[in-house]
């Protein structure tokens, strides 16, 4: 029998569950064609999934293991240039990968993100008082002005990044998750950002601070076969924008769930649900993250019915994965913080899992419930049909999110 046709995958991601479902109706481990032509296979199905999170026989090294990178077919011309020319954990794979995670692992344990509790909790406190000069019934666009700025505020000081330069070292980023973006825009996106990224480096090396940017320059300078030059730059890059799009889109996603789900926002405010069953519950139902980074299969490998060829391309689908219903049942697409279990792999699993993790979800935590506390009669200002997704497929969240935080007055 013949396979079925990719399911082309819309750079706008304009409905990436409407098109996660097309592709599940393919198979749990389907072809899918990326912007620039180039194919894929997609994995949609959580157990599938998880086996191959944590599958030795899947590279990220797209240098080393994509075949049509490394023979050249894939080139500048490639709109996703931008994630394949980074090195950092999302481009490298086995003692390289090992050595880049040990070495920034460490400042994201459990107990190291506990001792940032007060640094989060002073973000968010500020970015609600600057909230609270505004009018009352005023619009305020609630992703520009809180679900942004918390996580970057806490990254870019843990990274020691100036107040002056924050804006365009995290709008590398930024452009990177647009794939709507040309090959050219990508490319010189990724130039750009990597000559901005060496001079804050260079700036750090001449007047090192408390931060963890010149703890990775000091353990460079130490011993050199730590981290190239080379990584030190992709790593930061990763380290910026992974610690603030994703939980930006938390933040926004679970905003939004609630505020369009009034009885579970009453659950939540009888204590019939907590904090932690709305974090995991968004996680689940909207995986802030859906459907990155690559991997490559380093040896022919039977999945899910097909077989993926040694040098081929995968991608896990975050946002279908959270969805399936062999373990959701036929409520999968609902949001429902009472929901039991609420697995998903929206933070990946196995040796790649997120680092970020802890900290993510206690910023999630710190934040949402401040907002919902500061701001009672908080509401969405459009109705919620036209809310627009962000423009992304691998990334799911909303373009703008504009809400009343007091109520108009009379
Ligand atoms: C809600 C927020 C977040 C979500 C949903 C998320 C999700 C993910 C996912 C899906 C992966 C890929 C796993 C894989 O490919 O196997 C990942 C990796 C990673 N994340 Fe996060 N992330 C979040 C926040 C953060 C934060 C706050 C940081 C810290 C700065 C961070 C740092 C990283 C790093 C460094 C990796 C690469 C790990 C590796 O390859 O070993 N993330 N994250």
């Amino acid at each position: 029998m013949e396979p079925p046709a990719p399911v082309v995958i819309d750079p706008a991601g304009r409905d990436i569950h409407a098109e996660a479902a097309r592709i599940r109706a393919n198979g749990p481990v389907s072809r899918i064609e990326l912007p620039g032509g180039a194919l894929a296979w997609s994995i949609t199905d959580h157990e599938l999934a998880r086996q191959s999170l944590a599958d030795h026989r899947f590279s990220k090294d797209p240098r080393k293991h994509w075949t049509d990178f490394a023979e050249g077919r894939i080139g500048e011309d490639f709109p996703l240039i931008g994630w394949v020319l980074m090195d950092n954990l999302t481009t490298s794979y086995g003692p390289d990968h090992t050595r880049l995670r040990r070495l920034t692992s460490s400042a994201f344990t459990p107990r190291r993100v506990e001792a940032m509790r007060a640094g989060v909790e002073k973000a968010v406190a500020d970015l609600l008082d600057e909230l609270d000069s505004c009018e009352p019934g005023e619009v305020v666009d609630l992703k520009a002005r809180f679900a942004h700025p918390v996580p970057a505020r806490v990254i870019c000081d843990l990274f020691g990044v100036p107040a002056e330069e924050r804006a365009h070292l995290l709008r590398g980023g930024e452009v990177n998750v647009d794939t709507t973006i040309t090959p050219e825009e990508s490319a010189a996106n990724v130039e750009q950002w990597h000559r901005e990224m060496q001079e804050f480096i260079d700036a750090k090396r001449r007047n090192p601070g408390d931060d963890l940017t010149s703890d990775l320059v000091q353990a460079q300078e130490e011993d050199g076969s730590r981290l190239t030059d080379s990584e030190l730059v992709g790593t930061l890059h990763l380290l910026l924008a992974t610690g603030t799009e994703p939980v930006m889109n938390l933040l926004a996603n679970a905003t939004r769930a609630l505020l369009t789900h009034p009885a579970q926002l009453a659950l939540l405010r009888s204590g019939a649900v907590s904090w932690s069953d709305v974090i995991e519950e968004t996680l689940r139902a909207e995986a802030p993250v859906a459907h990155l980074p690559f991997r490559f299969a380093v040896e022919d490998i039977e999945l899910g019915g097909v077989t993926i060829a040694k040098g081929e391309p995968v991608l896990i689908n975050f946002a279908a994965v959270g969805r399936d219903r062999t373990v959701h049942g036929e409520s999968a697409d609902t949001f429902d913080a009472t929901r039991p279990g609420k697995e998903h792999l929206s933070f990946g699993h196995g040796v790649y899992r997120c680092i970020g993790m802890p900290l993510a979800r206690m910023e999630a935590e710190i934040a949402l419930s401040a907002l919902f506390g500061r701001f009672p009669d908080l509401e969405l200002a459009v109705p919620a049909e036209d809310l627009a997704p962000q423009v992304t497929f691998i990334m799911n969240g909303v373009q703008a999110l504009p809400v009343r935080l007091t109520p108009q007055a009379r």
